[in-house]
């Protein structure tokens, strides 16, 4: 058995005021195992991306508790510590449009974390470290010179994946790296994270808002409702046995994987249920966990 890298225990994040809280993520726990993919699955708005930006520490949490190799991210550190955490996790953007600043070129984007933790004094070592991490997303050691305008969605995710790999990280979170980009290239960008997984021996949280990418990545994978995980089990087997009625909705949408068959089928519509106090992951298979009350464990296992 893998070590766990990352524990989330009962996160809450809320924003606005005290007396009407946005509860954007509401009390959620998961482990992550060094080296697999996690992937976080569930509709905009679910409370996705507050979960990545709480673990990489871009807000004070409100509640519970992260470890990152059994220390918690959010207690007092000190300055080197929190360098270290800096270096270890970073993040891949939905957007690379956008996370790309346009005035930089490929190699000023990449090696913007050099300095900060003080790699590479000599300008050598710097263009080779450059050339190298070009070549390993894909790309070309020339490409170094270009601005970010003059690459394609596809080439500037991968110099974002170039940037995020640049500080050696152990972690990494990666934010619907593909909804972004034609669905031509998703594949090829959602197969250079994998070759890089493998080669680098990284784990990842990978976020995305339907479920056919993240079957095919994720060993695992939480499926998040309004801040909450509803449920959390092996791929395969979320996939063939999906047991919370959200889940099954969700599901109900992705294509068939025969192409000649290929078509959206009408998505199962999801009815809120409402859950009280007593609701909680169970342990339904081994493995295999989802979010409710013994009432509605009862009912759901008996529809199976
Ligand atoms: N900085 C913020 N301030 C206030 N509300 C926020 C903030 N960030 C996210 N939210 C709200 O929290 C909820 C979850 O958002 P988000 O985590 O971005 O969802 P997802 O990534 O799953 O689409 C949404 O209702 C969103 O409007
Ligand atoms: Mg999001």
């Amino acid at each position: 058995m893998a070590n766990k890298l990352l524990e989330v225990k009962n996160l809450k994040q809320y924003f606005g005021s005290p007396n009407n809280p946005i509860k954007a993520v509401d009390g959620i726990s998961f482990d992550i195992y060094e080296g697999e993919t996690l992937g976080l699955v569930g509709e905009s708005g679910c409370g996705k991306s507050t979960t990545g930006r709480s673990i990489i520490r871009l807000y004070d949490i409100t509640d519970g508790e992260i470890l990152f190799k059994g220390k918690n991210i959010h207690a007092g550190k000190s300055r080197k510590e929190l360098k270290e955490f800096n270096r270890e996790m970073q993040m891949i953007f939905q957007d690379p449009y956008a996370s790309l600043n346009p005035r930089m070129t490929a190699g000023e984007a990449i090696s913007e974390g050099f300095d900060i933790h003080g790699l590479y004094k000599d300008k050598k070592e710097r263009r080779e470290h450059i050339g190298n991490l070009l070549e390993a997303v894909g790309l070309n050691r020339e490409h170094a010179n270009r601005y970010a305008h003059e690459f394609s969605g596809g080439q500037r995710q991968r110099i974002g994946i170039a940037r995020a790999l640049s500080l050696n990280p152990s972690f990494i979170i990666a934010d619907e790296p593909i909804s972004a980009l034609d669905v031509s290239i998703q594949a090829q960008v959602v197969n250079l994270l994998k070759r890089i997984q493998k080669e680098r021996n990284l784990t990842y949280l990978f976020i995305a808002h339907d479920l056919s990418m993240v079957k095919y990545i994720s060993d695992r994978i939480a499926v998040m409702y309004r801040g909450k995980i509803v449920e959390l089990g092996e791929s395969d087997e979320i996939y063939n046995n999906p047991i919370h009625p959200y889940t099954k909705s969700l599901l109900s949408a992705v294509p068939l994987p025969d192409p000649l068959t290929e078509r959206v089928r009408e998505r199962i519509p999801y009815v809120h249920e409402e859950t009280d106090e007593s609701a909680k992951l169970h342990e339904v298979l081994p493995k295999h966990f989802v979010y409710g009350t013994e009432s509605q464990m009862n009912k759901w296992n008996k529809r199976r």
